[in-house]
């Protein structure tokens, strides 16, 4: 089944094409030529960098101009045509509004045109399934933490459309820190992967930040304080180049610490050793390796997207919506998104496998 993915939440518009291999004449369909025929992202950083963050009128504006001409980009580095589409998947939510109803808007246009399935993908779900496209992808259940600009969470995942929400952030998301600190200290927008490059030249240990509510039983995260505490150690400093880059090192310490903490105990909790790691923080490199070594140190795994695919992309929500229109999900012909979703509310996944 061939799957067109379409993801406009936020600043990036993401077109991917997901195939899950041929359908045997029994029904279940057939492993083995199941893969990521193309994908495309179009980041939309440039035009909203002048305003140290995104404005959702432009971003809306800039999907309307972007995305035919991906979708056309895509099929044609996948070989494909339009008519070779068997399903079309889009984020319905959580995102910008405008933004979301131009994906779903040309999804649902284009299925209804074309004669196939359409699927509302949540986009956190997509993030969370996204390590389930590498090679030897691990089986629920496992825990996911779920690390973006927009959220910080902490999943139990029992089956696949299934999740327990263990702890989340009662303020900033993760991603959210790293760009405001990044902001605060001098850096371009969006700062998240440019305080992490800076923090490769930081010296560990000259600045110590507190891992907040790491002192205190529990799987939920804050991390606004973390940011104050930065910002005051910034404007008492010498703002020099090396200061600003061990501020970087210590913030970032501070981060991928509190991260792993809960995540450990989050594993414990769930008795579970598999850890999954989705959503932009899940790109530093780090977060990576700390989370990979508390999981060997349990014998167990940590699984990541390929950094590209951690990030806002195509691909997770063509894979989900693949899922889901294999499993024989999909809505009425109707352009409706959910800018706030729980997506605890999700129906599960029955595979036919
Ligand atoms: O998942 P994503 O692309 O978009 C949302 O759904 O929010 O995540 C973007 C977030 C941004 O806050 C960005 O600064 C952060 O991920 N990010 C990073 C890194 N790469 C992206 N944060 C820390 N280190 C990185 N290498
Ligand atoms: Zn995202």
């Amino acid at each position: 089944m061939k799957v067109l993915g379409i993801e406009t939440s936020c600043d990036e518009t993401g077109v991917a094409v997901y195939d899950t291999g041929p359908v045997s004449s029994t029904g279940p369909a057939l492993s083995g030529a199941a893969g990521l025929r193309a994908h495309a992202v179009y980041s939309q950083i440039a035009l909203h960098a002048e305003y140290g963050g995104v404005v959702p009128e432009l971003a809306s504006r800039d999907h309307v101009r972007k995305l035919l001409p991906l979708i056309r980009q895509t099929l044609a580095e996948a070989g494909l045509t339009t008519a070779d589409l068997d399903g079309v998947a889009y984020t319905a939510g959580p995102g910008l509004v405008g933004a979301l109803l131009v994906g779903a808007g040309v999804a649902r246009s284009l299925a209804w045109a074309l004669d196939v399935p359409a699927v509302g993908v949540h986009h956190m779900e997509g993030h969370l399934l996204a390590p389930l496209m590498e090679d030897d992808p691990p089986e629920a259940p496992f825990v996911a933490l779920l690390v973006s600009g927009g959220h910080t969470q902490l999943v139990a995942v029992d089956a696949i459309g299934r999740y327990r929400l263990l702890g989340e952030t009662l303020d900033d998301a993760a991603g959210e820190a790293f760009d405001k600190t990044a902001k605060m200290m001098g850096l371009p927008y969006p700062g998240g992967p440019q305080l992490a490059a800076l923090a490769e030249r930081g010296t560990p240990g000259r600045f110590k930040f507190a891992r907040p509510m790491t002192d205190r039983p529990g799987l939920d995260f804050s991390f606004s304080g973390l940011k104050t505490q930065v910002l005051l150690a910034w404007r008492d400093s010498d703002q020099s180049e090396q200061t600003r880059a061990d501020i970087a090192r210590g913030f970032e310490d501070a981060v991928v610490d509190t991260l792993a903490i809960k995540c450990g105990r989050a594993l414990d909790a769930a008795g579970s050793d598999v850890i999954v790691i989705a959503g932009g923080v899940g790109a530093n490199k780090r977060l990576r390796a700390r989370l990979q070594e508390i999981a060997a140190k349990r014998g167990g795994r940590a699984c990541f997207p390929r950094p590209s695919l951690c990030t806002d992309n195509g691909a997770m929500i063509a894979f989900a919506g693949a899922l889901r229109l294999e499993a024989g999900q999909h809505e009425t012909a109707e352009v409706k998104v959910t800018p706030r979703w729980d997506m605890a509310a999700l129906a599960p996944v029955i595979r036919n496998l």
